[in-house]
C-alpha cells in the first residue's frame, strides 16, 4: 500500500511565516483590516502562490476568493475548505491564516500530488471575517446574500462605508448583491483553525473536533447626555453621557453571569463626542459584543442588556439609543464530517477531543449551505486577538495533514 499522502511542511511552515511579515506592527501584532492596503498586499501574496502552483483564483462580489481544483466528475457538488485572511487590530498571525494557508497547501498538494479525486476541492479565503464592516461578511454573502440597503448601512470602525471599499478595490469582482452560491454545489466545509481557548493545551491533545459555534449578537449603543462646561455645571445637574454609559459598562459582567455560566458580553470600542478634556461629554458610543451557546439565551441577554442600558441611561438623565448587528445562531457541526475528521486524525496517529467554540467562524453560515466540520489546534496558553497568538508548529502540521486526509475522504464519497 502507498504511504498516505501528506503536506508539505516545511512549504505550510514558510508561507505562514512570509504571510505573518505582511501588516506587522512593531508591537509584534498584524493589522490586516478587511479592505485595507496590507488586506490587498495579502490578497496578491495569495494569488502569486495560485498562480505558481497553477491553480486558477476567481473572486466573487463580495472579495470571497476561490482557487480551485478539478475533481474527475467536473460537475459533481465540491468539498471546500478555507479560512480569513484579514485580521483584528493588533491581532495574531494564525487566526485565519492558518486555515487559509493550509487550505491552500492541501489543494496544491492535491495538484501537484496528481491524486484523482472524484469531487472538485476549493479553498476559499472569506472577507471580512472579523467584521470590520459586519461580522463574517463574505461568509453570510455566499449563504445568505445582502440586499443593496444593508450592503449601504455597513461602516467600518473608521466611519467608512464598506461600498466605498468595494467600489476601490480589484479584489472583487461584479455585484456585492450577487455573491449566493447554490446549496447544492457544495458537497462539505470543513475549516482548520486554532482553537483560541485554553482546552487543547491543558488536556494535552492535539486536534479538537468541534461540536458546535456559540451564537453571536452586537451593536453600536448610543447614550446621548448633554454638553455643558467642565468647571461651571455643578456635578448633580449634569447631563453626562460618560457616566450613564461607564454605569452601564460595569454591569456587564454581572448580566452575563445571570444569564449562563458561559454567557460572555464586551465592551471593544468606546467614542465620545465632543471629545475635550474641559466638556461633559454629549455623547458616548460604544460596541457590544455578546455570546452564548443557546439562542434563546442570546435574547434573554440582549434584553438584560437593554434594560440595563435604559436604567443607567434614566440615572444620569440620559437617553440611550440601540443599533443592533444581524445576530447569528449557534450551529451544531455535521455529525458526519466530524466522524470523518475524527478517523481523519485517527489515520495521522493523533488523538482528538470534541470540543464547542467561543469564537465565531464562516463555518457558522457555511453550515446553513452544507455540511460542516471544523478542526482546531492547541493554542499556546489559550491566547488570541492579540500579537502573543502562538501554535507550535508541530501541532500546526498535524492539523493540516488532519485536514488534507478529511478533505481526500470527503472527496471520495
Ligand atoms: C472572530 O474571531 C470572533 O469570534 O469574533
Ligand atoms: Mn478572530
Ligand atoms: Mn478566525
Amino acid at each position: 500500500m502507498s504511504e498516505p499522502l501528506r503536506v508539505n511542511g516545511p512549504r505550510l511552515r514558510a508561507d505562514l511565516e512570509s504571510l505573518a511579515q505582511i501588516g506587522r506592527a512593531s508591537s509584534g501584532g498584524i493589522n490586516r483590516t478587511a479592505f485595507s492596503d496590507a488586506d490587498a498586499r495579502s490578497r496578491q501574496w495569495y494569488r502569486d502562490r495560485c498562480d505558481a502552483s497553477g491553480l486558477d483564483l476567481s473572486l466573487d462580489g463580495l472579495g470571497n476568493m476561490f482557487a480551485q481544483r478539478a475533481g474527475i466528475q467536473a460537475e459533481a457538488p465540491a468539498v471546500w475548505t478555507g479560512s480569513h485572511i484579514d485580521t483584528v487590530p493588533d491581532g495574531g498571525p494564525l487566526d485565519g491564516a492558518l486555515g487559509t494557508v493550509a487550505a491552500l497547501e492541501c489543494v496544491r498538494r492535491l495538484a501537484e500530488s496528481g491524486l484523482e479525486l472524484p469531487r472538485p476541492v476549493h479553498a476559499v479565503v472569506f472577507a471580512d471575517e472579523e467584521g470590520n464592516y459586519s461580522h463574517l461578511l463574505g461568509s453570510f454573502g455566499l449563504a445568505h446574500g445582502y440586499d443593496q440597503a444593508a450592503l449601504e448601512a455597513m461602516r467600518g470602525r473608521d466611519g467608512d462605508r464598506l461600498v466605498d471599499a468595494l467600489n476601490g478595490s480589484p479584489w472583487r469582482c461584479g455585484e456585492p448583491t450577487g455573491t449566493r452560491v447554490d446549496a447544492a454545489s457544495i458537497h462539505a466545509f470543513v475549516e482548520l483553525h486554532i482553537e483560541q481557548g485554553p482546552h487543547l493545551e491543558i488536556a494535552g491533545t492535539p486536534i479538537g473536533v468541534v461540536t458546535s459555534i456559540v451564537a453571536l449578537g452586537g451593536g453600536r449603543m448610543k447614550f446621548h447626555g448633554q454638553a455643558d462646561h467642565a468647571g461651571t455645571t455643578p456635578m448633580n445637574l449634569r447631563h453626562d453621557a460618560l457616566q450613564a454609559a461607564s454605569a452601564f459598562v460595569v454591569e456587564l459582567p454581572g448580566i452575563a453571569a445571570s444569564i449562563s455560566p458561559n454567557a460572555v458580553i464586551t465592551c471593544g470600542l468606546l467614542h465620545l463626542e465632543p471629545g475635550a478634556a474641559n466638556i461633559v461629554p454629549r455623547l458616548t458610543e460604544l460596541t457590544l459584543d455578546y455570546r452564548d451557546p443557546d439562542r434563546e439565551r442570546l435574547d434573554k441577554l440582549a434584553e438584560a442588556i437593554h434594560a440595563a442600558a435604559e436604567r443607567a441611561a434614566h440615572n444620569h438623565g440620559a437617553q440611550v439609543s440601540w443599533q443592533p448587528d444581524l445576530s447569528i445562531d449557534p450551529v451544531s457541526m455535521d455529525t458526519g464530517v466530524r466522524g470523518v475528521i475524527a478517523q481523519a486524525a485517527a489515520d495521522c496517529g493523533l488523538h482528538t477531543m470534541a470540543l464547542s467554540s467561543g469564537a465565531g467562524h464562516d463555518s457558522q453560515n457555511m453550515a446553513t449551505l452544507a455540511p460542516t466540520g471544523m478542526i482546531f489546534v492547541p493554542s499556546l496558553g489559550g491566547r488570541s486577538h492579540c500579537p502573543a497568538e502562538h501554535t507550535d508548529f508541530k501541532y500546526i502540521e498535524q492539523g493540516a495533514n488532519t485536514l488534507l486526509q478529511t478533505l481526500i475522504q470527503l472527496a471520495r464519497r
